[in-house]
């Protein structure tokens, strides 16, 4: 499959490459309080964390942020900060989660830098 970028100028194929490596690989983990057991126990799960999941699917879809992959996960082991999110590679944790703290987030991602003020110490 020929890349969408063939037959762009120079500087646009190269700004194309830097855009669509910026938005690839990056994966956002969602707490939603699994333990081994796996019944979810904990905070973030109490906190609608399996909503904010769906929330983020469909603002990441919305964004057109074709690289960020959603996930839910296991107990974080930060639960009095939940809902707790945590985004790699950067390794961004992210505590006491709702939809407008992800917008926020979501808006710094799409600028490549973390929501300074969102995040765990
Ligand atoms: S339940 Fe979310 S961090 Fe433990």
């Amino acid at each position: 499959m020929r890349p969408r970028w063939r037959g762009l100028g120079n500087g646009l194929r190269v700004e194309a490459q830097e855009v669509l490596w910026k938005n690839q690989n990056i994966h956002v983990f969602v707490c939603g309080s699994f333990r081994v057991s796996g019944d979810p126990k904990g905070i973030c799960h109490r906190k609608d964390s399996s909503g904010l999941v769906q929330y983020l699917e469909t603002e990441v879809s919305d964004r057109g942020l074709d690289g960020v992959t959603v996930s839910s996960a296991g107990c974080l082991k930060l639960c009095d900060q939940g809902p707790v999110i945590v985004v790699y590679p950067e390794g961004h944790w992210y505590g006491k989660m709702d939809e407008d703290r992800i917008d926020q987030m979501l808006d710094a991602l799409e600028r490549d830098k973390p929501a300074e003020e969102l995040l765990l110490s």
